[in-house]
């Protein structure tokens, strides 16, 4: 970002101050709700006049997101602006947040699907748009990306990461900071980000949401907080703190982490906003006595603004008069807001553009993109004799199961303004992809008529998966499992004996034991966005070759998790058959983390180090050829991964440390270069310091998922200081 523009941005926001009352000052560091249910408007529009609050989040619900909700209202939404800018003492505008968090009018598949992508760059052009909607209808910060590492899928806020990986994590919500923020926040069509849930949200205890979560130093610097590092090095320019405990103290209540941690050894000089009331649960926690001493704590640990809690317009002004508050520390919070308002030139534009929002909610390159995105989310898990892709004529294609017809399902659990009538279901993407085509379908819900038409036709697509209502906040699941009756359904069709093509459209992934019986073929389909059907569609016939990998295991069953493939090395039952994982399971995963088919058949050879020995602050380089054996043009996404032995610390089997996408025609192949370098064997200690790698051993896999077993090795040496 450019640091003239920072520096002026700065001046401004030092300038306004000087002029602000401690009241007014105060008032920067609340987001108002505007809960009709809690007072009438006109309490609202005094208190803007007033200056009582910085922000105004745009939810209608106490649980803002996980319902669809009212459409926002440009016309009040403006009249309360005007307020703001015309009526009160400074003309500060308001910050309209809203969670728009994979979609607005364009709605995107789920992050969990995106990840599987692979390709940040797609991502950061897809969020462009959906940028560019939400800000023409007057929305300035959204509360995205989530960067929670997930190695439990039980965890209904899976839907929301990018998995499992730091590395892919780390990518791929760059691509979405870069997709809203752009080069320059002033520039039209640009959002406020914000990276959340800071930190280790995803690591809830048992998958259940708002539990505790216990971290070790190692895990928390190395794995944890990296994407949060990656978030300050893109210019972030908000922060979320989450609502868990970690190792005993509330995130968002620890100067460590918020205050010493992001803003001090990141040098993080953006807002801090606390999650929905996360400062008053300091006292549900028991750490603070009471919601004055919660109030102190969160301020005093480093958080800027209270997302819609009044703890902070309620218990603040007294702590400063009673010298309980730091003055200079108020400035600083107060300075990192107005800069927020002024890097997005909210003084300039504070108002909706209705016009502006006509032309840009669904516009047809946001929708190419939606597609695009949806179609590469897609993970081809088994493909036996080549059963995709059909054919658009000459065949009988029944489509069926609960998922068919589905459109609500396909935005999620956190869309609020995405609407059901835009949305293309399975089964209309299939029917406008191959008009010609006898197709054979029955009401979602089982019946003997489903099963005739299975046996009528010569392939079923059958369609399961879980709806939005079960995945997402506070929507966590004890077993891993499709909703009751699928496996029934995906049972009786499968015993027809047809050729049987299911999609899967859940929020994680869950295993199926009725699919691995029955399936030849298998795709993962997400709840992927308004464009969903179209996607699919152009996968089952062939116009694109599915090209997505997925970013999170699928466990065999429930009590395999965690399974991950960055999973330590198990000391003594290394290479000892009789030291199994279970007696009464396989240890391996179903499918592993990276793993994902193409209609081309890819094959890797000749994998080469370019240095069997480096110094250790050298770099190396890695090769290997890729060739598609088979007859399909196709994309593979290739993956490089290290395992480092040495230094005193264990390190995980494998570590992702890049990824490329390769388009290859049949019988194309090309050479595939990685640089590998000192920061992908590096460690953090436990106080977050880097610590290089004087010498070890390291092994380079590069291939087409995380289950790669040959690799080729390198030494890394001291370098002699002569
Ligand atoms: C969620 C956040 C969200 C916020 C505002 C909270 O319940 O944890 O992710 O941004 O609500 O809607």
């Amino acid at each position: 970002m450019d640091t003239m523009k920072l520096t002026a941005t700065r001046l401004k926001a030092e300038q306004l101050l000087s002029k602000m009352t401690p009241e007014e000052k105060l008032g920067q560091l609340g987001q108002v709700a505007m809960l009709k249910s809690l007072h009438p408007i006109s309490y609202y529009v005094d208190g803007v006049r007033a200056g009582r609050w910085g922000s105004r989040i745009l939810a209608d619900s106490e649980w803002a997101g996980n319902e669809m909700g009212q459409r926002i209202d440009i016309e009040s939404l403006n009249a309360i602006q005007k307020v703001a800018v015309e009526e009160s003492r400074l003309g500060i505008p308001l910050l309209h947040a809203r969670d728009v968090i994979y979609g607005h009018g364009t709605v995107l598949p789920i992050p969990l699907g995106q990840a599987a992508s692979w390709n940040p760059e797609l991502v950061e052009q897809a969020y462009q748009c959906i940028a560019r909607e939400a800000r023409d209808m007057g929305i300035h910060w959204t509360f995205a990306p989530m960067m929670d590492i997930c190695r439990d899928p039980r965890w209904g806020r899976v839907i929301e990461s990018s998995g499992e990986d730091p590395i892919l994590t780390s990518k791929l919500t760059q691509a979405v900071i870069r997709g809203f923020q752009g080069k320059d926040l002033q520039e039209p069509g640009r959002l406020l980000a914000c990276a959340k849930h800071f930190c280790g949200y995803g690591f809830s205890e048992g998958g259940r949401d708002y539990d505790t979560t216990e971290i070790s130093p190692h895990t928390l610097h190395n794995v944890v907080l990296a994407p949060f590092r990656a978030a300050v090095q893109e210019s972030v320019a908000t922060v979320m703190t989450s609502f868990n405990d970690l190792g005993g103290t509330p995130v968002s209540g620890s100067q460590k982490l918020v205050r010493q941690w992001l803003k001090g050894q990141q040098n993080f000089e953006g807002l801090v906003v606390s999650d929905w009331a996360s400062i008053a649960d300091l006292e549900r926690f028991g750490v603070s006595k009471n919601s004055e001493e919660a109030a102190l704590r969160g301020f005093n640990s480093g958080i800027d603004m209270a997302m819609t809690s009044d703890i902070y317009d309620d218990h603040l002004p007294k702590l400063l008069e009673e010298g309980r508050l730091s003055r200079e520390q108020l400035d600083d919070s107060v300075l990192r807001i107005l800069e927020a308002k002024f890097k997005l030139g909210l003084f300039e534009q504070p108002y909706a553009d209705e016009e502006a929002s006509k032309i840009s909610w669904r516009a047809q390159e946001h929708l190419n993109f939606a597609q695009k995105l949806a179609s590469e989310s897609v993970v081809m898990l088994r493909n036996q004799h080549d059963l995709l892709p059909l054919s658009p004529k000459g065949i009988r294609l029944a489509v069926l199961g609960p998922y068919a017809c589905a459109k609500r399902q396909a935005l999620g659990s956190w869309c609020i303004d995405g609407l059901t009538e835009d949305v293309t279901s399975i089964l209309d993407g299939i029917r406008r992809f191959a008009p010609e085509l006898d197709i054979l379908t029955t009401p979602s819900s089982f019946s003997d008529e489903m099963i005739a038409q299975a046996r009528m036709a010569d392939v079923v697509v059958l369609c399961v998966g879980e709806s939005h209502v079960s995945n997402g906040e506070a929507k966590s699941k004890a077993n891993l499992s499709l909703p009751p009756g699928q496996e029934d359904i995906i049972e009786a069709i499968g015993k027809t004996g047809k050729p049987l093509v299911i999609i899967q459209c859940t929020g994680r992934p869950i295993p199926s034991p009725a699919t691995e019986r029955y399936a030849s073929t298998i795709l993962q389909a997400w709840h992927g966005g308004t464009e969903m059907g179209k996607a699919l569609a152009e996968i089952i016939f062939g116009k694109t070759s599915p090209s997505g990998k997925m970013p999170m295991t699928v466990p065999r069953c429930t009590g395999q998790i965690p399974t991950y493939y960055a999973q330590k090395p198990r000391g003594k039952a290394l290479g000892v058959p009789q030291y199994r994982a279970y007696e009464d399971e396989d240890e391996k995963p179903l499918y592993p983390f990276g793993y994902g088919l193409s209609y081309g058949k890819f094959k890797y050879q000749n994998l080469n180090v370019q240095n069997k020995q480096i110094d250790s602050d050298e770099k190396n380089f890695a090769s290997v050829e890729l060739i598609n054996v088979g007859n399909i043009a196709a994309t593979e996404v290739a993956q490089c991964y290290i395992h480092v032995r040495g230094g005193d610390r264990t390190r995980s089997s494998k570590t992702l440390i890049d990824f490329q996408r390769q388009h290859l025609e049949a019988g194309e192949s090309c050479i595939l270069h990685f640089e590998l370098s000192p920061e992908h064997w590096m460690s953090y200690d436990e106080q977050g310091q880097p610590q290089p790698l004087s010498s070890g051993e390291i092994t380079v896999y590069i291939g087409g998922h995380s289950n790669i077993e040959h690799g080729a090795i390198f030494n890394v040496v001291e370098r002699q200081r002569c």
